[in-house]
């Protein structure tokens, strides 16, 4: 088999605004397998909203609840926090808020009295004998010894002391097109396609730094760093390892599986591990779309974009005794960055889909509670309970323990009730008469106790076809459901749509995603009503996202429009030690053309949903994985594909070197992890 030989050259795309928001045509395939051209691969018939008038969650009633602390959860220590959530109050992070940075410029912008630096780019030396990174001179080998390409979640997990850590970075994608000159060279291609899996992954990376609050730096060549790739072996765990779903020729054990995929958000766990969400992962693969499993996760015979399925039979839907390999992506992955020698873990209790991330929780009785997307337009929201209670314990028998929670426990799909009469949903966005997008929620189960909770399906079926099992009992069509992550304080959980500007075509408003075309997304805040670990929830809208000078109607939480920092297409979401929350975004207001951010909204007190934005991301790149430390006045995010929509010749970003010369500089953008800390 060979490699086409336009391959490499630049993609020719549809020109076409298949791109939403301010998302390219190029991010859309090389990301998501050009997943928002036509319709969607949810074409079940499951209801997607009950227009039931419910009285018995009203807004106050979700609010005030909530505010009396009538929830109690865990923070991401096993600590249960003593203070109660500030109202935004006097901060350790404070900040004029940004305008808006038009998408021509190619500039990493932050708030007057910071400054930033990157803490690493794509590149950059990892592993003992990881060569300076010179663009001209990639290779394999390199690649496995360097920091990869387009980060997206990161964290710094760090040490007793403050003074050292381990930062931990997803990898989600490549673009050949920004990455190499073109060409036509078979041999070339296939070389730069081995690069391609080296490039793909996790990286784990030592960090240290003089004080608290003062920059970080990389130790290259750490004692814990680590690059995971896309031959990296990792263990199946849960009900469905082992099953004839997973098994292939070169693992008839159906245990043991090279890489990870599509890695996109993510989330710390309070026992030191990282999760990190295996999402378009059918992109990498040519499959036929031949039987409904395949069709539903939007498999399709077709040259990817790393040709792998050229040369590697594991990607090649069609190579006999490799029917499975695709059934082995779409987890989530979790990582011991304590341990080099670790053996990574996808837990098929967590179900397959196209994983966003996974945010943990400890409930009130010990369980641990997992929030996740399915980022897909018209697909669902999950939850996952563990069978068993975290052990609070410091030594290694309870980590032995705790790292095994999440292969064993109870999954469940959420769906949405409207309180509010379906008529009053017209599509616009305008509130309706109750003054809120509001209602309750039911939590169904998929699995319990280990078995299938779904009729006609085994619990190996259900596992791994999660969004069949999903389809046939009812579950709410969300608008690309993202970053999902409990608040670590109050356990309110917030839910970022990003957008769906098909809501109206593939399915219906409904009052948790009320927007016809919605281009700008929204966020949605979630209240558990029978503790973390419960089956039923009150929720309500708590932004609109758009440009409120826009056409589009928007709504921040009841806060003045006029006095908030336009906002779009919600992606990660984190919180800082005063109860805020911080979204950083893939995609602008359709009113302009803006790039990328990262948002700070109060969620208490008379600021709550006062968006403001702190910083602004380079031409054509994306904000991820926001790290916010109020203690450490230090905000770090990952600057996802810089210039996706250049070419090598002409690059559309110079970002993060900006024509800076000598060894380990480029002359072209790299996606590189940024950190910004006051001046
Ligand atoms: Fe990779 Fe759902 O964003
Ligand atoms: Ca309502
Ligand atoms: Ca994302
Ligand atoms: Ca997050």
């Amino acid at each position: 088999m060979t490699i086409s030989a336009d391959r490499e050259t630049r993609p020719r795309l549809p020109i076409v605004d298949h791109a939403r928001g301010k998302r390219s045509p190029v991010t859309c395939r090389l990301k998501c397998a050009d997943a928002c051209l036509g319709p969607e691969c949810n074409q079940s018939a499951n209801p997607t909203f009950r227009s039931v008038v419910q009285t018995a969650f009203s807004r106050r009633a979700l609010l005030g609840g909530a505010a009396a602390g009538a929830i109690a959860i865990a923070t991401t220590t096993f600590e249960r926090p003593t203070a109660a959530v500030a109202a935004t109050g006097p901060t350790g992070l404070p900040f004029e808020p940004i305008a808006p940075v038009d998408a021509s410029v190619d500039s990493f912008v932050v708030p007057r009295g910071y400054q930033w630096a990157p803490l690493i780019r794509w590149g950059d030396p990892v592993l003992p004998g990881a060569p300076v990174f010179d663009i001209a001179a990639q290779s394999p080998a390199a690649q496995a010894l360097q920091f990869g390409y387009n980060n997206d979640y990161i964290d710094i997990l760090v040490d007793e002391g403050g003074l050292t850590g381990v930062l931990v970075a997803n990898h989600e994608y490549v673009n050949p097109g920004i990455m190499f000159p073109p060409s036509s060279d078979p041999a070339e291609l296939r070389r730069r396609s081995e690069i391609f899996k080296a490039a793909q992954g996790m990286s784990v990376v030592e960090v240290e730094r003089d004080a608290p609050g003062a920059p970080w730096r990389t130790v290259p060549g750490g004692r814990r760093n680590r690059r995971l790739t896309v031959d990296t072996p990792f263990a199946l765990t849960g009900p469905a390892a082992g099953s004839s779903l997973v098994r292939t020729a070169a693992d008839p054990e159906g245990r043991t599986v090279l890489g990870t995929l599509g890695n996109c958000a993510g989330g710390t766990t309070p026992w030191g591990t990282v999760l990190s969400g295996e999402e378009n992962f059918n992109g990498y693969f040519s499959a036929p779309a031949s039987t409904p499993e395949r069709a539903r996760y939007g498999f399709a015979q077709r040259p990817t974009s790393t040709g792998w399925e050229t040369w590697d039979p594991r990607f090649d839907g069609t190579a006999p005794g490799y029917e499975n390999e695709a059934n082995r992506f779409g987890y989530i992955v979790e990582l011991d960055p304590s341990d080099p020698t670790s053996t990574p873990v996808k837990h098929t209790a967590m179900g397959r889909f196209k994983h966003e991330g996974a945010n943990v929780t400890i409930a009130e009785d010990g369980r641990v509670v997992a929030y996740m997307g399915d980022d897909e337009r018209g697909d669902y929201l999950y939850k996952f309970v563990s069978k068993h209670r975290v052990n609070r314990g410091r030594g290694p028998g309870a980590r032995k323990q705790n790292l095994r929670l999440l292969s064993e426990g109870d999954l469940f799909v959420a769906r949405f009730t409207g309180d509010s009469p379906a008529a009053e949903i017209d599509g616009s966005g305008r509130l309706p008469q109750d003054g809120a997008f509001d209602g309750s929620g039911e939590w169904i189960a998929l699995t319990r106790n280990g078995r299938s909770a779904v009729p006609g399906m085994t619990v190996e079926q259900v596992l791994v076809h999660t969004r069949l099992a999903a389809d046939l009992v009812g579950a709410t069509k969300m608008d690309r459901v993202e970053d999902v992550e409990p608040h670590p304080t109050t356990g309110r959980v917030y839910v970022a749509c990003t957008n769906n500007t098909r809501r109206g075509i593939d399915a219906p408003v409904d009052e948790a995603n009320p927007r016809l075309a919605n281009r700008d997304g929204h966020v949605i805040e979630l209240v558990e009503s029978q503790g973390q670990a419960g089956e039923s929830f009150a929720w309500s809208i708590l932004l609109l996202c758009g440009d409120p000078a826009g056409a589009a109607l928007t709504y921040f939480a009841g806060f003045p429009p006029a006095m908030v920092s336009p906002i779009s297409c919600p992606d990660n979401v984190a919180f800082d030690a005063e109860g805020n929350l911080w979204i950083s975004t893939d995609g602008a207001p359709s009113s302009i053309r803006r790039n990328d951010g990262l948002f700070k909204v109060p969620l208490e007190g008379p600021e709550r949903g006062r968006v403001q934005q702190f910083l602004s991301v380079p031409r054509d790149a994306e904000t991820c994985g926001p790290i916010i430390r109020v203690d450490d006045a230090m905000v770090l995010v990952a600057v996802q594909h810089p210039g996706e929509d250049g070419t090598f010749e002409a690059p559309n970003s110079l970002f993060p070197d900006y024509g800076a010369t000598g060894p380990g500089t480029a002359a072209a953008p790299r996606p590189s992890v940024v950190q910004v800390w006051r001046a």
